[in-house]
């Protein structure tokens, strides 16, 4: 999502700048901050009260914890929890064991991507999973005082959630102790999440007869995921999110745009592992998945916490929708023209109005959140039909939405037989000519909308023939 006020930052992108959400600090311009501040922290509030006691899965590889970044990350998770998130963490350890294996000189052995785990291996990886599990303890059992984990008292737990099975012979290899998830153990994780508690989970899974096994994490975290149905799967990368052809970022894809992309040999293999478990979940009924980088400090924040975010998010459909309103809309345009009706720039109508005038609104959804709205008043006597309320979130403007918005409400105008399209405007006058609109006079509105024209608000009356 941008941020709130487009010119600022919402947070900074490297650990080297000040921590303050971008924001200026408390004494440069007092009132400037305190109106970001309060501004930031309402445009959070929306994703805040979405996911109230929802479950995220959270799932980063080794490579996190050795570029130094669990410290971070784990007070991120942290305030998620403190929001009300119920936080599950998955982590995998492949250079942790690759040095494990170093340590001893031996090699590892893959076969087509997927490790080969023998006895030796397996050791590695369950003391490289133990380091790590104790690193993820220690970084949420911080609490100084005046960071992010002051006060916030988790209690990590763990235990024996996956049960696994062999991978097998294949090709004729035989696997050993690479397993995949066979089971998981949704009610125990369920009340340990009821309790308040982040569940940490590592890839290692367990069969009926006490073997061991090594788990991609991906694997697991897809798995867990399914059974605790959990809203969110995110992968915290190495890597950008996912990318076009042009190297753009590729900020939302749904789930046959991204299975398309699957095939596709320019992917970085991490993110085509990411997004092969990440579809396996969807298409079990979790929501969206999301890859973000972890290089990007907050970067987790951004992009639960921000309409665009900085990664890439997978849903099983396209996100954005431009629909008529229904009564359960009232509310999210209410908010939406709230400050544009404190400053004059539309009509105060009220709560009551737009309740009886609801059917006559066509909205912007965004993923639940109304980015935009525009409605419709017809004078059918005239033929004529009136563009009013016309609306776009700040932080949305500028994208085209505007415009998908007016165009809605043109296809909604001829349907019913309306053959002009009037606006009124004080501030978009511009904006309208650019659209086909001609400035037009009071006289050459419908009578009704003539004697109704507020003479103290001076707006500009412009026409379309559609
Ligand atoms: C007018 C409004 C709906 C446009 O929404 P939007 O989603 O930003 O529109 P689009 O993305 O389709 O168009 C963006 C373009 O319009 C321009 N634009 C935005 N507001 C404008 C205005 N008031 N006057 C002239 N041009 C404007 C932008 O600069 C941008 O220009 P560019 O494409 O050359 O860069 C939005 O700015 C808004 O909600 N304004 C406040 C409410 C209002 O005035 N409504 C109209 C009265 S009913």
């Amino acid at each position: 999502m941008n941020a709130p006020d487009s010119t600022q930052p919402l947070a900074s992108s490297s650990e080297d700048e000040s921590p303050c959400l971008g924001l200026p600090m408390l004494g440069d311009d007092d009132a400037t901050y305190q109106a970001q501040f309060v501004a930031w922290f309402r445009a959070v509030a929306p994703y805040v009260h979405a996911f109230k006691r929802r479950t995220f899965v959270v799932a980063f590889d080794g490579e996190a914890v050795q570029a130094g970044r669990l410290a971070r990350i784990c007070e991120d998770l942290a305030l998620m929890r403190a929001l009300g998130i119920r936080v599950v963490v998955v982590h995998g350890s492949r250079p942790q064991i690759e040095e494990q294996l170093r340590l001893r000189n031996m090699q590892s052995v893959m076969h087509k991507g997927v490790r080969v785990t023998d006895a030796a291996a397996l050791e590695c990886a369950k003391k490289a999973s133990g380091e790590i599990r104790l690193d993820i303890e220690a970084a949420f059992s911080q609490g100084l005082a005046n960071t992010p984990m002051a006060n916030a008292d988790i209690k990590v737990l763990s235990g024996n959630f996956i049960t696994a099975r062999p991978v097998g012979v294949v090709d004729g290899i035989d696997f050993q102790h690479t397993g995949l998830v066979r089971k998981v153990a949704a009610e125990i994780i369920q009340m340990a999440l009821n309790e308040r508690s982040v569940v940490l989970i590592s890839p290692l899974g367990f069969s009926p007869t006490g073997e061991a096994f090594y788990l991609d994490m991906e694997d697991v975290a897809s798995a867990v995921a399914v059974a605790v149905h959990a809203e969110k799967l995110i992968f915290l990368a190495e890597t950008p999110g996912l990318t076009d052809s042009d190297g753009e970022l590729l900020r939302e894809l749904t789930s046959p745009a991204a299975a398309a992309l699957l095939g596709n040999s320019t992917l970085h293999p991490d993110v085509a592992f990411y997004l092969r478990f990440s579809l396996r979940a969807l298409a079990a009924g979790v929501p969206r998945a999301h890859i973000v980088p972890y290089a990007i400090d907050g970067g987790l924040m951004l992009e639960v916490f921000t309409h665009d975010g900085v990664g890439t998010m997978i849903s099983p459909d396209q996100l954005e929708s431009l629909r008529d309103a229904t009564i359960d809309d009232v509310g999210g345009i209410l908010k939406l023209i709230a400050p544009l009706e404190a400053d004059g720039t539309l009509v105060k109508r009220g709560r009551g109005r737009i309740e009886r005038e609801i059917e006559q609104f066509s909205v912007i959804d965004h993923d639940g959140r109304l980015f935009g709205c525009a409605a419709l008043y017809a004078f059918p006597a005239e033929k004529m039909g009136e563009l009013a309320c016309l609306t776009v979130t700040p932080e949305a403007q500028g994208m085209g939405d505007g415009e998908r918005l007016m165009l809605r409400i043109e296809q909604r105008a001829r349907a019913a037989g309306i053959e002009q399209l009037f606006v009124l405007t004080t501030r978009a006058a511009h904006w309208f000519l650019k659209r086909g609109f001609v400035l037009a006079t009071i006289e050459q509105l419908p009578k009704d909308r003539q004697r109704m024209y507020n003479w103290s608000r001076m707006s500009q009356v412009l026409l379309k023939r559609i």
